[in-house]
């Protein structure tokens, strides 16, 4: 079974408070984005990979991949607004493609360990779909106008990460509905919306999205250690 990586890596980082493109800030001497291609270049389930970057990051993304010789990426492509367009725009790609299934993963996620590519790639060539999750840890709570709406039963609820992995037919199926692009910022939830039952794998709590500059201490501890 042949499998295609899209790596949306187009944030502008804004949360982040850095004057650079989040992918690209040096967490330990390398480039942030260099940790989740790297696990992915080193796996043999993966076949290629779709790299998408905000346009004016092109020939940066292009560096990185020369310099560090990622030989599986075999396209460097421009994002969009958000981050569903630039899925999107990877995806449009796809139609031209041998692949079976199409394994999205955030740029900025590097702790993507190979055990989790395994169980996520396992579990959608079984069910068709896979997404890594992990119990939530706080309480949620809904808020409306200032006030406590109700709070969720914790119990019940998971944090979805990436890896989520999904048959191309399903996957493009999804990315049609553009109605539902709009407010959407992870790919399972549009898998759902067409009566698909997506499946759940274990993740990891390692696999932090570096978002805050809390975030980047951390990840910066972690690969440390
Ligand atoms: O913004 P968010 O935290 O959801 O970003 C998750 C991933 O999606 C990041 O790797 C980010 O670079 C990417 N993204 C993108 N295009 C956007 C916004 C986010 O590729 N317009």
């Amino acid at each position: 079974m042949k499998v295609l990586a899209i790596i949306p890596a187009a944030g502008s980082g804004k949360r982040l408070k850095k004057n650079c493109d989040k992918p690209f800030i040096e967490v330990n001497s390398k480039p942030l984005l260099f940790y989740a291609l790297n696990a992915l270049e080193s796996s043999p389930l993966i076949d290629e990979i779709i790299l998408v970057v905000a346009k004016k990051r092109i020939s940066k993304a292009l560096n990185l991949v020369r310099r560090f010789r990622f030989r599986k990426v075999i396209k460097i492509i421009r994002g969009g607004k958000t981050r569903s367009e630039s899925v999107s725009n990877g995806l449009k790609l796809l139609k031209k493609s041998n692949a079976d299934l199409v394994f999205i993963h955030d740029g900025v996620r590097p702790f993507l360990e190979k055990s989790l590519i395994e169980r996520c790639i396992k579990a959608a060539k079984k069910f068709g779909s896979s997404v890594a999750c992990v119990p939530v840890k706080p309480t949620i709570k809904a808020e409306r106008n200032g006030f406590i709406l109700k709070t969720l039963e914790r119990s019940t609820l998971l944090e979805a990460q990436t890896p989520q992995v999904f048959r191309k037919d399903l996957i493009l199926k999804a990315y049609k509905n553009k109605k539902m692009l709009v407010c959407s910022t992870d790919d399972s939830k549009l898998v759902e919306k067409i009566g698909h039952k997506v499946r759940i794998v274990e993740g990891s709590n390692r696999n932090i999205k570096v978002t805050t500059p809390e975030d980047l201490l951390l990840a910066k501890a972690l690969l440390k250690r």
